[in-house]
C-alpha cells in the first residue's frame, strides 16, 4: 500500500515522515517546489524539534519521497492524505477552495480504487463535497472511499504527538476504507476510535474550540484576578486539581494563536449558523482572545506612560515556544500597536525571526533584530515577553536588569515568579497576579 501526502506543510511534512518512519511507503507532494526540493534534500521547510533527523533517516532508507508532480502523486498512490490548508474566510467559514481543486485533479487521475482521507481540518458535511466532485468528474469508472482521519499535532511537539497519540480518530462509510485505514494506523490499534466521517470531522472542530474555550475562560478570571487580590496561577492550579476539570490548557496569557484555534472557533461557529445552532459561546471566546492584547497594551502604557521614542525589548515572537510559527502569533499585533505608538523595538525569538523579518523589514529604522536576549535588552525602556520559551526561563538575570535603561518587565505569560524578580530590582508586571 501507498500513502500520498498532497500538501506538505507543517501537518503534512510530519505526516510524511512520521508514515514513512512507522514502515509505509510514502510520497509527499506540494504546489510549492521550494518545500519539495528542500524535503528530497532532508531539510524540512519548517522549524519542528526531531523532524529534519526523521526526514533524513526515512529518505536514506528509500521509503519515502518527495516529488513535484501530483498527479503522478495520485496515480501512483492507493490512499490519498489531504492535507492543504484551509485557510479563514471572510465571514469565519473555512475557505475549502484547495481541497475541492484537489479533489478535482484526484477525480482526473483516478485509476484504481483509493482512499481519500481528509487530513486537514474541515468542515462536518466536507466529505459528501469531496466525494460529489469526485463523482462528478473522474474519466474513469473507478471505485473510491472518502475518509476522515483529523490530525491532533501541536506544533512544537508534532513529531512526538503523531508517534505518541492519545487517539486516532477514523471516519469511515464503507468497510473496505475501514480496514485499511486500521491497517495503516495498526500500531496504534489499542488508541483507534472509528466512527462515522460527521462524527470524525466534527471531532476535530469540537475538540480545539474547546480547548480554546478553556484558554479564554482562564484569561477571563485573570482579568477578574486583576482586580481582587486573587492569583490566576494558584487558582487554575486549584481548578485542575480536579481531574473533571484537568490541569492542561489552563494557562493564562496573551490569548491563543496558531493556525488553528482562532480559525477553528470561528468556523465552528458558522457551522452551526448554517445549521441553526447557536455558537454564541464560542464568539464570546473570540472576544475575550482578541481582548488579550488590548489589556496587555494597557499594562505597557501604564508602565511607559508614552510609548513614543521609548526602546522596548520584546522576547518570543512565534505563537508558542518550540516552533517558528507565526500565524495569528500575538507578537505580530502587539509589535503593530508599538510601532504606531512610535516605539523603537529590539526583537528576538529563538526561531522565529527570519519569518516575523516578512512582515516587520530589517531595513526599518524602529525595528532590530537581535541576535540574543541579552542584545534585545540593551538600553532598553521596558521588556515584553510575548512567547514562554524556555530559554527566557533560564537566563542571567542581574545581567539583563545591568543592560536595561530601565528595568521594567511586561510578562505576558507568567514565567518568572514575582518575588524573585523583584528582589533583583526589577519592576515587574504579569498576568492574573500581583
Ligand atoms: C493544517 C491543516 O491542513 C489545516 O486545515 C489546519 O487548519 C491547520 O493545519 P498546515 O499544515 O498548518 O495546515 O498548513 P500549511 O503549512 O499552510 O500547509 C498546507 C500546504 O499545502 C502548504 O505547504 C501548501 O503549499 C500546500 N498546498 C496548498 C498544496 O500543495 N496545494 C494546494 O492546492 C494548496
Ligand atoms: C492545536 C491543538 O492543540 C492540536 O491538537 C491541533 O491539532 C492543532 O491546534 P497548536 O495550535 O499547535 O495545536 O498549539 P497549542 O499547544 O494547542 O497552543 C495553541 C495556542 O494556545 C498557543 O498560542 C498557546 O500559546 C496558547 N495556549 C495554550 C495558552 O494561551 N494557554 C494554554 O494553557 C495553552
Amino acid at each position: 500500500m501507498k500513502i500520498a501526502i498532497i500538501g506538505t506543510g507543517y501537518v503534512g511534512l510530519v505526516t510524511a515522515v512520521c508514515f514513512a518512519d512507522m514502515g509505509h511507503t510514502v510520497v509527499g507532494t506540494d504546489v510549492v517546489p521550494e518545500k519539495i526540493d528542500k524535503a528530497s534534500r532532508g531539510i524540512p521547510h519548517i522549524y519542528e524539534p526531531g523532524l529534519e533527523e526523521l526526514l533524513k533517516k526515512n529518505l536514506k532508507k528509500g521509503n519515502l519521497t518527495f516529488i513535484h508532480d501530483l498527479d503522478e502523486a495520485i496515480r501512483s498512490s492507493d490512499v490519498l492524505f489531504v492535507s492543504v490548508n484551509t485557510p479563514q474566510w471572510k465571514d469565519g467559514s473555512a475557505d475549502m477552495v484547495y481541497v475541492e481543486g484537489v479533489a478535482r485533479r484526484i477525480a482526473e487521475n483516478l485509476n484504481s480504487y483509493k482512499v481519500i482521507v481528509e487530513k486537514s481540518t474541515v468542515p462536518v458535511k466536507t466529505s459528501m463535497w469531496i466525494k460529489r466532485t469526485i463523482d462528478m468528474h473522474k474519466k474513469k469508472d473507478e471505485e473510491f472511499d472518502v475518509a476522515s482521519n483529523p490530525e491532533f499535532l501541536r506544533e512544537g511537539s508534532a513529531v512526538y504527538d503523531f508517534l505518541n497519540p492519545d487517539r486516532v480518530v477514523i471516519g469511515v462509510e464503507s468497510e473496505r476504507a475501514r480496514d485499511i485505514l486500521v491497517k495503516i494506523y495498526q500500531k496504534f490499534k489499542d488508541r483507534l476510535l472509528v466512527t462515522n466521517i460527521d462524527t470524525a470531522e466534527l471531532i476535530k472542530h469540537a475538540s480545539n474550540s474547546f480547548l480554546a474555550l478553556k484558554i479564554s475562560y482562564i484569561n477571563l478570571i485573570s482579568e477578574l484576578c486583576e482586580k481582587t487580590e486573587a492569583d490566576v496561577e494558584l487558582v487554575a492550579r486549584g481548578m485542575g486539581l480536579d481531574p473533571r476539570i484537568g490541569g492542561q490548557f489552563l494557562k493564562a496569557g496573551l490569548g491563543y494563536g496558531g493556525s488553528c484555534f482562532p480559525k477553528d472557533i470561528r468556523a465552528l461557529t458558522r457551522i452551526g449558523e448554517d445549521l441553526g445552532v447557536n455558537f454564541d459561546l464560542l464568539k464570546e471566546s473570540d472576544k475575550v482572545n482578541l481582548r488579550r492584547i488590548d489589556v496587555f497594551m494597557d499594562k505597557i502604557k501604564k508602565a511607559l506612560w508614552i510609548m513614543k521614542d521609548k526602546i522596548i525589548a520584546v522576547w518570543g515572537l512565534s505563537f508558542k515556544p518550540e516552533t517558528d510559527d507565526i500565524r495569528e502569533a500575538p507578537s505580530i499585533k502587539v509589535i503593530k500597536r508599538l510601532l504606531k505608538g512610535g516605539a523603537s523595538l529590539r526583537l528576538y525569538d529563538p526561531k522565529a525571526m527570519e519569518n516575523v523579518k516578512q512582515v516587520f523589514p530589517e531595513k526599518s529604522s524602529q525595528v532590530y533584530y537581535a541576535k540574543s536576549p541579552y542584545e534585545a535588552a540593551e538600553k532598553a525602556n521596558a521588556l515584553l515577553i510575548i512567547t514562554d520559551w524556555d530559554e527566557f526561563k533560564k537566563l542571567d538575570m542581574k545581567k539583563i536588569k545591568k543592560l536595561m535603561a530601565n528595568p521594567i518587565i511586561l510578562d505576558g505569560r507568567n514565567i518568572y515568579e514575582p518575588s524573585r524578580i523583584r528582589e533583583l530590582g526589577f519592576e515587574y508586571y504579569s498576568i492574573g497576579r500581583e
